[in-house]
This record gives structure tokens, sequence and C-alpha cells, in this order.
């Protein structure tokens, strides 16, 4: 809803050049939109981060829009511009599918761009991509005139800047995450003081059945067992990471370097398990580019100086990773076939998620001294009538870690090491950690074309 800026509750400016400047800048959502033209780019704040209000008023202007793109990886919330009829007006082109999002890329309403998550901003930084309007959503600015882009700093901060023009949903909900998080009210075209709470990322879903939840608690146990006192953590998303996070609580010195951070990690934090001590760069510090989570995380990221947010182009950079000693990467993946091709962008030809940082992390974590790239997937899918683990990828699965890049592969069976292995000595490894109802048939198609 639209607020007063006594509502915003801004810190008290320690000048008044800028203030001066943000209320002149001040217009409705409406009014902002206006300077979106047909056929324009435009980049928005991903994840929960999104400014929800900005981007309804985009999409009222839809009859007087044509062929306008729209950039961002998954935004958490309704996306009505992806909605059957809307394909004249604006294209969606994705660098990660959410669910929201998945039917229309499928169906050809949304596109979907194939990149690691470390290239995305540096497509607008190199100008390969170009972004006309960016939409974000801050926090009210501190005495200095500095909002804060919050939980989502990583995949916004370099295409903004890149922007020739850029409009802010001004937003009391948007924590203020410290680091190099913030943009200041000169560099802000439009500001539209709107207070709405922020999107949250449902947790692992408490439905699901007993069965699972085992599954899902011996995978935890097995990747827990790989992590050492003193290392670093870059965690992927989905089900898993929270299974090991409940593993971690007597290890000692922990540190996190991840893309993405989540409500799993904060109890292991206030524990003093997480406190980055051992860490070989930015010690003491949470180092992370977004947060998808619930209110538990945004709350506590609110200033809080044990987080330095940093855009995705320096926290995904696999050198920069690489530059933390055991660093630790625990990714999940669709299909792996028996040689170590690891799908984890799409069902066949059906496209699910995207790249991420996957690669990113595993290259970073087997160039990091003592580092452990780790791939973590339940054996099967589907009530175990799928096998993950499989002779061949579906024809048109994405490989988005290649068997050059695979060192780890963690199911509820086991690990397997594939690093410095044969084809024979990898299929060996990965039967042995697949589903019991599907090793048969994994061994016969292993002797036929692989002579194990
Ligand atoms: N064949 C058919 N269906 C399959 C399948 C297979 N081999 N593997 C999984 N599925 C189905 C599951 O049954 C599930 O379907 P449902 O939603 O109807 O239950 C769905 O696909 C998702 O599978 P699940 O194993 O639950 O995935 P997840 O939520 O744990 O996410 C990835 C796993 C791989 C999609 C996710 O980690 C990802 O997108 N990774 C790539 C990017 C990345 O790693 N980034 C790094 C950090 S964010």
């Amino acid at each position: 809803m639209t607020m007063t800026t006594e509502e915003i509750k801004m810190a008290k400016p320690k000048n008044a050049v800028w203030l001066e400047k943000y209320n002149s800048k001040l217009v409705t959502s409406d009014e902002a939109v206006k300077c979106i033209k047909s056929g324009d780019n435009i980049v928005v704040q991903p994840g929960c981060a999104a400014p929800l209000e900005l981007i309804r008023a985009m999409v009222r202007r839809k009859d007087e829009l044509e062929n306008v793109s729209i950039y961002h990886i998954l935004i958490v919330g309704d996306l009505p511009y992806t909605k059957p009829g809307m394909e004249k007006h604006f294209k969606h082109k994705a660098f990660f599918i959410g669910g929201n999002t998945r039917n229309a890329v499928n169906e050809g309403r949304a596109e979907f761009i194939p990149i690691f998550l470390s290239e995305v901003t540096l497509l607008f930084k190199k100008g390969i991509l170009t972004s006309d309007v960016a939409l974000i959503n801050v926090s009210p600015p501190d005495e200095h005139g500095f909002c804060s882009y919050g939980i989502d700093v990583g995949n916004i901060k370099t295409p903004a800047e890149k922007s020739k023009i850029v409009i802010a949903q001004v937003n009391p909900e948007m924590p203020r995450g410290l680091g190099n998080s913030f943009i200041h009210v000169n560099k802000i075209h439009y500001l539209v003081e709107y207070s709405e709470p922020l999107m949250e990322l449902p947790q692992v879903d408490p439905n699901a059945g007993k069965e699972v939840l085992e599954v899902y608690d011996k995978i935890g146990q097995n990747v827990a067992s790989l992590i050492e006192d003193g290392s670093t953590l870059q965690m992927g998303i989905g089900a898993i990471p929270d299974s090991v996070l409940k593993y971690l609580h007597d290890k000692n010195d922990l540190g996190v370097h991840t893309e993405m951070f989540s409500d799993g990690m904060i109890d292991l934090v206030e524990e003093g398990v997480i406190n980055g001590e051992k860490k070989t760069l930015h010690p003491g510090k949470i180092v992370a580019g977004f947060v998808l989570g619930t209110k538990r995380s945004y709350d506590f990221l609110d200033n809080n100086p044990i987080f330095e947010f940093h855009p995705q182009e320096y926290i995904n950079d696999p050198f920069i990773v690489a530059k933390n000693n055991k660093m630790v990467a625990i990714n999940s993946a669709l299909e792996i076939d028996l040689t170590g091709q690891v799908c984890s962008d799409s069902l066949g030809t059906r496209l699910y998620s995207g790249i991420g940082g996957q690669v990113d992390f595993i290259r970073g974590a087997s160039h990091s001294e003592g580092g452990k790239p780790i791939i973590a997937l339940t054996s099967s899918a589907k009530g175990g009538t799928i096998t993950k683990i499989v002779p061949m990828l579906k024809p048109g699965a994405g490989v988005v870690t290649s068997r050059g890049d695979v060192h780890y592969v963690v199911t509820e069976y086991g690990i397997a090491m594939l690093h410095g292995k044969t084809i024979q000595e990898r299929a060996r490894e990965l039967i042995r950690i697949a589903h019991p109802n599907f090793r048969d048939e994994l061994t016969q198609f292993a002797k036929e074309t692989y002579h194990i």
C-alpha cells in the first residue's frame, strides 16, 4: 500500500540534498512504469525480493505495450506477464525457471537462457544484454541516502547499475542487508513508496511421507559425514540442503560462502557452529548473493554484520569460491548417467530449472585446497518407480555438471567418488549407490556397453 514518507520511517537524513532529490522523484507505481516502452528490455529483482507492485503496475499497462522482454532468474510469487494471452505484450526470458514459469517456458510463452549464475550479471556488465528499465525493491534510505537491495543483492545490483532507468519500490518490509548491497537514491530515477510483505519460499514440505523424509535424512547424514570441521559451505536449492544442515550441529567452526542463504542455516549460526572463524576468504562473514527463505531469514539478516552480500559475478566466480579452503559445495540433480554426466535443469526436453550456480561452485570447490564438490540426490523419483542413476540421460536432457567436473555423488545408499576414476569404475561406484530395484538392469547395461 502507498505510504507517506513519514510512515516509510526513513533514517534521519545527515544532509538535506539527497532528501530533496528523494522527494522530487516520488511517484505512484502507475506513473513510474509509464517510462516503459514497447520493445524495451526490463530486468527485475528476482527471488523473494521481487517488486510486486511495480510488476502489477507494468502489467496494468499491457494494452499499451508490445514485445517487452523481461529478464530474471526465478521469482517466487505471481507473474502475470507469463499467463496465456500476454505473449504479444511481454516475453519472459528466464535465466532460471521456477515452478510458476515452468509451464510458460515449456508452452512457448516464455524462453530459457542456459547460463552459469556467475555470468548472468556479467551479460549486463559486458553489454551482451542491455537493460532499459530495472524494477527493484529496496529498503527505505539510511541517513546518507543509501537503500539496501536487502534479500537479493547478487542478481540485481550490477544489471540495475547498467540500466538506463531504475524504478525502485521503497518497501519498509525489505531488510537492510549489508555488504556491497546498496544503491543511492541519486541513482534511482523513480521512487514508489509502497509497503508489502516479501514473498517467502515454503520450507521442507511437512506433508511429505515418512519414507520420503527418511530418504532425505539418510542423504543428509551421508553428506554430513563428508564435512570436516572448519569447512566453508555452499548449499543449493531443494529439500536436500535442509536435511544436511540437520546433521551439522556437532561440527565446529563452519563457514558459509554461498549464492543462496536460507532459514536452515540460522540455528547453526545462533549456536556458533557457523562462525566463519576458519574461513580463508572473508573470515567471520557469511558471504551470500541472495536469500530465499521466510521472514525468519529476513529478520535475521536485517542490519546483521555477520552478513556480507555481493553481486553474483563475485560470489559465484569459481576462482573466488576456490579461495575458500575446504570449500564444500552441495548441489542436487535430476539424473546422472553411469559415466557421471549430471542433468539438473531438465527432464528430457522439458525444461525444469536452470544451471544456476551448480557448476560455479562444483568447479570452485574442486580447486579449493581440501575442497569437496558434492552432487546429492535421491536414488529414485516418483515413489521408487524411476531411477535417477540411469544408463543414459533422457533424450534432450541438459548436462549441467559434466563428467569431467563431477567428484562426489551421494544418495541415501552411500557415497560414490568419481574423480580420477575410469568409466568402468564410475559405473560400479554409481550402481552401488543406486536404488536396489534398478541395480541389476544398470549392471546389465554397464556389462554390455562398458564391459565391466
Ligand atoms: N525423472 C522423472 N522425474 C523426476 C526425476 C527423473 N529422473 N527426477 C526428479 N523428478 C521429479 C520429482 O519426482 C519431482 O516431481 P514432483 O514435483 O512432481 O514431486 C520433481 O521432478 C523435482 O525433483 P526433486 O528431486 O524433488 O528436485 P529438487 O526440488 O530437490 O530440485 C534440482 C533438484 C536439480 C531441480 C535443483 O537442485 C536444481 O534446479 N539444480 C540446478 C541448479 C543448482 O544446482 N543451483 C545451485 C544452487 S541454487
